[in-house]
């Protein structure tokens, strides 16, 4: 099976395969025809992978095994959909990822996964303005727009008009969703990632989009330990939902 996916595998990958760490799992009989199986791939360029373990080595961990961040998130995905009545099977969710630098929605219907398109906009995007504005360094105005404290005119003159973009973002990211599938409405806007905590992002993108928007909580049924701050876990769970899906991935047994 190995060699049949390395010598597949060729022509969907864009790099050599001496260039990339490569994994597959069998995920079993092709609908269209019973002798062959369907396999799904996992393909990361070699200095991805490498950047990362060295990342957990620093940080005095043994890494021992790589999972792809959209998988994770999906896992994590499955914890939110439980929280709708009766688990929503047939709702239309745009899950919304507002990171640094890329803003990624993924649409489910249940938990098919049928839609994802990324876009260049992010949380760095205010950190800059705030760089801009006030003359500061970078670091010091990533510290700042978590902590505070802030100067007078940044809600209005700087975070505002940030949140506007934003809700504009995820505005314009659906209506291309729209036009480009079937699909002509989405049920829920689930919100998550770094970029979405700040304070009011849910409600100018409900107002924007005229859709219900929640923040993404993948704890919001686990039970806590006593050392976890529920209301620190609670402002920072959309950013922990990479996190949770890892952590609840399953292995071979
Ligand atoms: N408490 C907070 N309040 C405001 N902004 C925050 C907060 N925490 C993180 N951010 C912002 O979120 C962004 C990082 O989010 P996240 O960790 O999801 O990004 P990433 O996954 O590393 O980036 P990308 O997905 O673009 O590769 C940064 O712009 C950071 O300033
Ligand atoms: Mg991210």
């Amino acid at each position: 099976m190995e060699v049949l996916v390395e010598s597949e595998a060729n022509q969907y990958i864009p790099f050599t395969l001496e260039e990339v760490n490569l994994d597959f799992q069998v995920i079993g009989p092709a609908p269209s025809d019973p002798e062959e199986v369907e396999v799904l791939i996992a393909a990361s360029r070699k200095e991805g992978v490498e950047d990362r373990v060295a990342c957990a080595e620093g940080a005095k961990l043994k890494p021992v095994v790589m999972d792809v961040e959209s998988y994770a998130t999906l896992a994590a995905f499955e914890l939110i959909r439980e929280q709708f009545p009766g688990g929503a099977a047939d709702k239309i969710f745009a899950l919304v990822d507002i990171g640094a630098n890329a803003m990624k929605i993924t649409v489910m219907k249940g938990d098919q996964q049928t839609y994802t398109r990324e876009q260049a906009f992010g949380g760095n995007q205010l950190t800059q303005d705030m760089v801009r504005a006030y003359g500061m360094g970078f670091e010091e105005a990533e510290t700042l727009k978590r902590t505070g404290p802030l100067p007078d005119n940044y809600e209005n003159e700087i975070l505002r008009p940030f949140l506007d973009n934003l809700a504009l973002e995820v505005s314009r990211a659906l209506q291309f969703f729209f036009t480009s599938t079937q699909f002509s409405e989405v049920d829920h806007i689930i919100l998550m990632g770094g970029g979405s905590l700040l304070p009011g992002v849910a409600e100018v993108v409900a107002e924007r989009t005229q859709i219900d928007t929640v923040m993404a909580n993948p704890f919001a049924k686990m039970s806590v330990s006593q050392r976890v701050r529920p209301k620190l876990l609670l402002s920072d769970a959309p950013s922990l939902m990479v996190a949770c899906g890892l952590a609840l991935r399953r292995f071979d047994p």
